[in-house]
């Protein structure tokens, strides 16, 4: 089955190959190359199917934990005291380690620390349903990632992660999201691999999707090793990720193929 997805990937590729690549660098949100359907879908919070998962998450906002406290004793009912421009900004520099912090890290933390509760795991369905409670917080915001001062080695070492060819097709995330962008990879055109719908839910798999879930899909898919949820280099990718769409509407919870 791998084997087979390698061969359809490298047919798929030289075909690519074949016409020059245009990158453009006005970025588009990959909402722009779904089905009418699927649109609609992602519009309607009734039919939308990653809103189960942000009602979970709105729900454990609620929750009182061992502190006595919930997220909303300090940030409001229903997070209006939380700052939604702010939210657009993620990853942020976190003023306690001066490294960027992504908003997943950032819940994951709150919902230990404040509300005394048993640490959740990267990725998990818990840490996705509050993170998509509170990015959804921010739904219609412009995604505004700090790209200088501070943060501009950091910037730079997550482009240097994204543009790094690996694995048996020799590929980076630039080889599809920039050079190809826009282009037929086989039977679907190839989006610039924005960010500003996640966590989104995935048609395919069913599921709530985060977005370093969805980089071991891509690294999966050009048979290269993917990091660990949640370490330095993902935090990294992330953030150059998520700043190659700034300028972008946050839509989360999106809804993809
Ligand atoms: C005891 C009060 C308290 C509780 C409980 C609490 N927080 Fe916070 N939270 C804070 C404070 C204080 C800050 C720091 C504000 C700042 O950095 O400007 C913060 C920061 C944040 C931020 C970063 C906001 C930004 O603009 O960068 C997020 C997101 C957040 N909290 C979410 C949560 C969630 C989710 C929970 C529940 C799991 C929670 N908080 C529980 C007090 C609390
Ligand atoms: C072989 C081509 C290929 C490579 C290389 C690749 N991807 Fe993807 N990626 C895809 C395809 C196909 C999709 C699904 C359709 C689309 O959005 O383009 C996708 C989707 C995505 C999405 C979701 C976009 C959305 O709107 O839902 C993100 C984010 C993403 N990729 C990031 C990455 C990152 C980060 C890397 C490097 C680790 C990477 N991709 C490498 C092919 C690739």
């Amino acid at each position: 089955m791998k084997l087979k997805t390698t061969i359809i990937l490298s047919a798929g590729f030289a075909t690519l190959c074949a016409g020059a690549g245009a990158f453009s660098a006005e970025p588009f949100s990959g909402y722009t190359l779904l089905r009418q359907e699927t649109r609609a879908m992602q519009d309607d919070d009734f039919s939308n199917p990653g809103m189960e998962a942000v009602a979970k998450g709105a729900a454990m906002f609620t929750a009182i934990g061992k502190s006595g406290k919930s997220c909303s004793t300090c940030h409001g009912e229903d997070g209006k005291q939380l700052d939604a421009k702010h939210l657009a900004r993620y990853p942020v520099l976190d003023a306690r380690t001066k490294r960027p912090i992504t908003l997943q890290q950032r819940v994951i933390n709150e919902w230990a620390e404040q509300n005394g509760n048993a640490p959740l795991k990267y990725e998990s369905d818990e840490a996705l349903a509050l993170e998509a409670y509170v990015r959804g917080l921010a739904r219609g915001q412009t995604v505004n990632v700090q790209t200088d001062g501070a943060m501009a080695p950091f910037y730079e070492a997550g482009k240097k992660l994204y543009e790094t060819r690996a694995g048996q097709l020799n590929m980076a995330c630039s080889s599809c999201h920039d050079d190809f962008a826009g282009q037929k990879l086989r039977a679907q055109v190839l989006s610039q691999g924005q960010t500003n719908g996640f966590p989104l839910y995935r048609l395919a798999t069913g599921k709530l999707t985060g977005s370093q879930t969805r980089f071991n899909q891509c690294y999966d898919a050009f048979r290269a090793n993917p990091y660990p949820f949640g370490s330095e280099e993902y935090t990294l990718l992330e953030l150059y990720a998520n700043a190659r769409g700034n300028g972008l509407k946050i839509e989360t919870p999106a809804v993809r193929f």
